[in-house]
Formats: C-alpha cells, sequence, structure tokens
C-alpha cells in the first residue's frame, strides 16, 4: 500500500553494484517531471546516522560483534526513518533512499550469521514497521563490483572496515539479497547491475513508473 501521497524507494546491493550512480539517475530524473524528491542514504541521512556511518566504516575501530553492528545500523535506521523518511513520504515526497532493512538482513544476518528472524524483528522495532514501496536489488558480482568501485590498483588502505571483510564476505551478502527476494517477492526486484548505467537506469524508470 503506497503510504501517503509520497512513496519510499530503497536501492540495495552489494558494495559497488551502483546505488549511488542510479539513485542520482532516478533523483534527477524525477526532480525533471517536476515530483518532489528527498535522497538519502543508510548508514547516515541525519547528523546522529552520520556519526554511526563514521564509527561503523572507520578501518581504525575495535573489533565490533555483529550484534553490535546491528544495533548501531539500527539506531541509524530508527533515527532517518522517524526524522526524515517517514515525514517525507507522509508530506507527499518521493523518498530515494540507498540501502535500509533488507541490508541489514543481508550483510548481518546471511553474511554475518545473526538469526533472521531476530534481524527482522529488530528492523521492526527501529522502524515502527515502516516499509519501502519498492525495492530495488542491484544484482552485480561483487569481483566486478569491487574492481569498478575502486578502480584497478587499490590496496586495502583503501578500503572501509566492511569492505575489508573480502570478497567471500561479499558472496555471501549477494546470495542473501537473491534469497530473500526469493522467499519475499513482494515489492522487490532484482535488476542486472552489470549492464551500463544508462540500460540500468532505463529498466529502474520502468520499474519506479509502476508504484508511482
Ligand atoms: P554504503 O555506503 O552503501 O557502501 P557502498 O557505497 O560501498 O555500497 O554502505 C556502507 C557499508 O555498510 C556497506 O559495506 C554495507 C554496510 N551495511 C550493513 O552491513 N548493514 C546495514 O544495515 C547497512 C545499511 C549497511
Amino acid at each position: 500500500m503506497p503510504q501517503g501521497d509520497g512513496r519510499f524507494i530503497v536501492f540495495e546491493g552489494v558494495d559497488g553494484s551502483g546505488k549511488s550512480t542510479q539513485a542520482f539517475l532516478l533523483s534527477k530524473y524525477l526532480g525533471e517531471q517536476k515530483m518532489r524528491v528527498v535522497a538519502t542514504r543508510e548508514p547516515g541521512g541525519t547528523v546522529t546516522g552520520e556519526e554511526i556511518r563514521r564509527v561503523l566504516l572507520d578501518p581504525q575501530a575495535e573489533d565490533l560483534t555483529p550484534q553490535c553492528e546491528l544495533l548501531l545500523y539500527m539506531a541509524s535506521r530508527a533515527q532517518h526513518v522517524g526524522r526524515i523518511i517517514k515525514p517525507a513520504v507522509e508530506r507527499g515526497h518521493i523518498v530515494i533512499c540507498e540501502r535500509y532493512c533488507l541490508s541489514s538482513l543481508a550483510y548481518q544476518g546471511y553474511a554475518e550469521g545473526l538469526a533472521l528472524e531476530e534481524v527482522a524483528a529488530v528492523g521492526t522495532f527501529a522502524t515502527g514497521g515502516f516499509q519501502a514501496d519498492l525495492t530495488i536489488i542491484l544484482d552485480v558480482d561483487p569481483e566486478i563490483a569491487m574492481e569498478r568501485d575502486k578502480g584497478p590498483g587499490t590496496v586495502e588502505a583503501d578500503y572501509d572496515r566492511i569492505e575489508r571483510k573480502g570478497i567471500a564476505f561479499q558472496r555471501k551478502v549477494r546470495e542473501g539479497f537473491l534469497e530473500i527476494t526469493r522467499e519475499r517477492p513482494e515489492k522487490t526486484r532484482i535488476v542486472d547491475g552489470s549492464r551500463r548505467a544508462k540500460e540500468v537506469h532505463e529498466e529502474v524508470k520502468r520499474l519506479v513508473a509502476d508504484v508511482l
């Protein structure tokens, strides 16, 4: 069910899958159609959320337990949904967000091994059950994604704390996203993100048109 007059659209995918590019292209396109767009991301999107993001991605941070990570992502999300996303959707805006609850299921659940029902339950608590009208998963082989994101000749010092978990971790994340979609196909669409940005954008526009 669409929420108010606005819509909540989420991009998901492994690191480097092109979420930022697609979120930017979609925001620009909808803006040109005279729609009121709010573009945002997780972790982050609020002052407190950006502080939490800094802690989570800091390569110098101590070894965080998966439980601690989950709660930090969710704390950022609670503030984000309560103060930015939900009010904007209720005012009739189209909110375009990079990452939301499915990231926690894929990363902290499938890849880190936390129980999926527990991750989902914390997600419901953090968001008050506020869900996206459409989630687009940009599916890309993690190896291609990493290379595309960082370019050749990248050294480990260029990676954030999560990227340092490596390619095997990203593969589990990718499988997690695909599995989640298989189990809950409503409102979730997989898009082949390995194609040129322009082609991916054309498909994204078609999917978004169905929910506007
Ligand atoms: P992001 O900035 O989207 O990274 P990228 O642009 O490289 O895709 O996200 C930062 C990292 O946070 C990313 O590695 C995924 C991770 N993350 C989780 O593990 N759980 C979550 O719930 C969220 C929102 C992000």
